[in-house]
């Protein structure tokens, strides 16, 4: 066998074949099966592009309605999950709640008729159905409330909006929303989504395959930048601030939340989209100085680190949009969860389509031949 060079990170190294997504990194280009990002933030509605991600083609009109309908009548969470979540300690994070929830739905539907597309319908739906109300849930139960159920007469994105704060969201906000979902959905192999694969190729159940991306998408050098942005902007706390703070981190060597990514080396394009969004909603809905803070570091930051390639990422100003709708920063990562569920369901379909069990090798850099030394003499 061949030696092949270590690649930390495995950095540049393709672990799939894959036709669901494609990032050009220099130019700034996302698209979805082939549909660039902008197109379908613009016009397409979050299930929709999950119908485009999962089933490799935009639904007609009928399929739509369908599903949509399907994902709508789905949304309850059975009573023992609702009970088992009342159980979790409110003091923990929102993402591991979302995690034990996802993996116990498992418990109830661990038939793996694999090869059956029903059953890969029927869990598709489950999970994006279903997740927005566990975290919903989870949020409420936390402070003491009993979660809401729920609204069949309210699309996806307001409805989750209704459960988390028992208010019926305004249009604009839901709409803003939705497309936070659509930006989020899917974006080639990062952590998450390797993880998802490599737990699908076991061929284990798909709700296996959620909880473990779950877990990999909470840590902060993934989905966990962006509740790390706002710590950031609460604590630079003015624009005259930025240039200090940023001195600071710099000389300490210390990354800045929501900048660089292992592929863009421009600014990532749904962190444009984010940023004419949270325009959008500070014009509506009130001004919000920390968007000036995040401005200001911007411009810092392309003056200091542009040369490297750090721009804003993906994490940069979603936190700000998602503040504005008065979402808890410790539900930004699961808001992104629910949007990324479409990637990984996407991701574990066309993985058991043609499988074959991830067993990577390694660089062994340990000693042979050590001769044992019993535990009294150690
Ligand atoms: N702030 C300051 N410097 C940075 C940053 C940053 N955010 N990101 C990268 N750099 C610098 C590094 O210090 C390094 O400099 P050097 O070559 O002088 O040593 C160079 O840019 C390359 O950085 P790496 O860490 O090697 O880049 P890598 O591709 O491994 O990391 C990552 C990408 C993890 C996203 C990194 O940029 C980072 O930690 N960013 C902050 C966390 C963040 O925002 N994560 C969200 C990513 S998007 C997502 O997951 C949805």
């Amino acid at each position: 066998m061949s030696v092949c060079e270590f690649k930390p990170g495995l950095e540049g190294i393709p672990a799939a074949q894959s036709s669901i997504s494609f990032v050009n990194g220099q130019e700034g280009i996302l698209e979805y099966r082939g549909l660039r990002i902008e197109d379908l933030a613009e016009n397409s509605t979050f299930l929709e592009t999950a119908y485009l991600l999962i089933w490799g083609k935009l639904p007609t009109k009928d399929e739509l309605i369908e599903f949509e309908h399907e994902v709508r009548y789905h949304r309850r969470i059975k009573y023992r999950i609702r009970d088992m979540m009342k159980s979790f300690p409110e003091s923990g994070h929102p993402m591991d709640a979302l995690q034990a929830s996802a993996a116990a739905l498992g418990l109830f539907y661990s038939r793996r008729d694999l090869d059956n597309p029903a059953y890969i319908r029927d869990a598709v739906v489950r999970l994006l159905a279903t997740i927005p109300t566990m975290v919903a849930a989870f949020q409420l139960m936390r402070k003491g409330n009993d979660p809401v159920r729920p609204r069949d007469d309210l699309d996806y994105s307001a409805n989750f909006l209704y459960m988390l704060s028992e208010r019926e969201p305004d249009p604009l906000m839901a709409r803003i929303f939705d497309v936070c979902l659509t930006l989020h959905a899917e974006h080639t192999m990062n952590a998450s989504t390797f993880s998802a694969r490599v737990t699908a190729s076991t061929l284990t159940d798909p709700y296996a395959v959620v909880a473990s991306a779950v877990g990999t998408l909470g840590g902060p050098l993934h989905g966990g930048a962006n509740e790390e942005v706002i710590g950031m902007l609460e604590e630079i706390g003015s624009v005259e601030n930025v240039g200090s703070y940023l001195e600071d981190r710099l000389q300490r060597k210390a990354k800045i939340m929501g900048f660089g990514h292992r592929v863009y080396k421009v600014k990532d394009p749904r962190a444009t989209i984010l940023q004419k969004l949270a325009e959008q909603m500070f014009d509506k809905f009130g001004y919000d100085k920390y968007y000036d803070i995040a401005v200001e570091l911007e411009r810092a930051i392309a003056e200091k680190l542009g040369h490297k390639g750090i721009y804003p990422n993906v994490d940069f100003y979603s936190g700000l949009v998602y503040r504005k709708m008065g979402i808890p920063t410790d539900l930004f990562t699961p808001v992104f969860a629910i949007a990324r569920v479409a990637g990984w369901l996407a991701h574990w379909k066309e993985q058991i389509a043609e499988n074959r069990i991830f067993r990577p090798t390694q660089v062994y850099t340990g000693h042979h031949d050590v001769s044992y030394t019993p535990v009294e003499q150690r």
